[in-house]
């Protein structure tokens, strides 16, 4: 079947960084779709081309065309809804998929006027919509934009997009946890000590200030993919991998863990500068987490994630207990960790501890490395390569629900109306993500 993306956001840094080198490689992998993107930023079809679509692949300008859209203007659902008759032609046998990479408080007008261009569309037929996250600014939003959503779409015709779930260390998690017997034995409270989750880039906001500013630093990537990952790291065994049963999982580790208490929100120093007037926005975060399930409850998850650190680190670090310092009395023997490095490779490595050579029973920690491309020699799909292609196929295995979206943000909400307490030097590390490790009495493992 025909397929056609119209999408929301054409001129935005999604599309250009992410979603263009995905559609380009799906497209040689053999798919076949058309591509309308729409936009303010441009006039004329012309300008997008030359400026957004110069000559990285030909076959991908054969696919896309441009069209203005004022989202203000009621000229442009007349316009799309034209546009997408054109091309369908007298082919009904087309799918119909919206895509809205914008700002959530421009969802709800999206979502309005994409049910106008739908119903103006010459024959019925299928259709699907993508909505980015954050998918709303609140438990509440997110009810509103879901009761939206739902009184246009079904279900199943809804895909909410969290990227991370389209990335392969995600994947892998599942596997490795529940595929190994001598990892399973001791992935639970009664082995593992605490969690730490380490997302630093190295980047500011950038040309993304606009959205950002409104957004910040919990709602871009800690209402969504921090808390996938902590899903990903505590869920039980689902029944089988199914998109139902690893989102049921998913949602009993939700529901079990406790509104964040522990949190530190702040801002690197140049952010206002750049801008001129004062920006409020928190651009960097350090939170405890609990899962309050059988087998993780009393096992603290620290994250610290945001922008404008020294060196850009994807790490999340397993730290077992350490039941050995005492046993063998005068050394001090590490603790055992399991290490999942993101970027810039996937990696995962295991601490144990082995003799020191020309030592007297002198134990070291040493690390037994996986290295994902050295050991499957490939490549990996990017994480919006693998998302957009289970969209074009209509499988949605990759994608939150929305009960996982609705405890994500009962989760963090505590945080939503804290203030930043600090500014930060760029390219360092704030003190109060120091503070909240350090008063458990621990430390950062990066
Ligand atoms: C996005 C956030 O969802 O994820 C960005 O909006 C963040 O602010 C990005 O930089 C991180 O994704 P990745 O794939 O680069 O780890």
């Amino acid at each position: 079947m025909k397929q056609i993306i119209i999408q929301y956001g054409g001129t935005g840094d999604l599309f250009r960084k992410k979603l263009i080198p995905a559609y380009i490689n799906l497209l040689k992998k053999g798919h076949d779709f058309h591509l309308i993107a729409l936009g303010r930023r441009y006039t004329e079809a012309s300008q997008f081309m030359n400026e957004i679509i110069p000559t990285i692949s030909e076959q991908f300008q054969n696919h896309v065309s441009y069209l203005h859209y004022d989202m203000k203007d009621p000229q442009s659902v007349i316009d799309l809804t034209q546009e997408i008759n054109d091309r369908l032609g007298d082919e009904c046998e087309t799918e119909l998929i919206y895509y809205i990479a914008l700002q959530p408080s421009l969802y709800e007008l999206a979502i309005k006027q994409i049910h106008d261009v739908n119903e103006g569309v010459r024959c019925s037929i299928s259709k699907k919509i993508v909505v980015e996250k954050p998918f709303g600014f609140n438990s509440e939003s997110a009810k509103i934009y879901n009761g939206i959503l739902t009184s246009v779409f079904s279900d199943e015709e809804i895909y909410r997009v969290d990227h991370y779930l389209g990335k392969e260390f995600m994947q892998n998690l599942l596997i490795m946890r529940f595929h190994n017997d001598i990892i399973r034995g001791i992935w639970n409270n009664r082995f593992i000590d605490n969690i730490q989750i380490i997302f630093d880039e190295t980047l500011g906001v950038e040309q993304r200030l606009g959205f950002y500013e409104k957004i910040g630093v919990v709602r871009d990537t800690v209402q969504n993919h921090i808390l996938q990952i902590i899903t990903h790291l505590t869920m039980a065994e689902p029944s089988e991998f199914s998109p139902e049963e690893i989102s049921h999982e998913k949602i009993r580790v939700l529901k079990a863990i406790r509104p964040i208490k522990d949190f530190s929100l702040s801002r690197y120093e140049t952010l206002s500068k750049l801008q001129g007037d004062e920006v409020r926005t928190s651009t960097y975060t350090a939170l405890k987490f609990y899962v309050d399930t059988f087998e993780f409850a009393g096992v603290p998850i620290y994250v610290r994630t945001g922008k404008m650190q020294n060196e850009a680190r994807s790490q999340i670090y397993v730290n077992f207990r350490n039941t050995m310092d005492r046993v063998l009395g005068d050394q001090q023997i590490a603790a055992n960790s399991v290490i999942i490095t993101t970027n810039p490779e996937m990696t995962i490595d295991i601490t144990l501890n082995m003799k020191r050579p020309n030592s007297k029973w002198k134990a070291e920690p040493v690390r037994f490395n996986f290295n994902h491309a050295d050991t499957f020699n490939v490549n990996t799909p990017e994480a919006y390569e693998q998302i957009v292609e289970k969209i074009l196929e209509g499988d949605k295995s990759l994608f939150p629900s929305f009960e996982e979206i609705e405890e994500a943000w009962r989760i963090v909400t505590p945080t939503l109306s804290g203030n930043v307490v600090e500014t930060y030097p760029d390219h360092t590390r704030p003190k109060t993500a120091d503070d909240l490790i350090e008063s458990d009495g621990r430390s950062w493992n990066a």
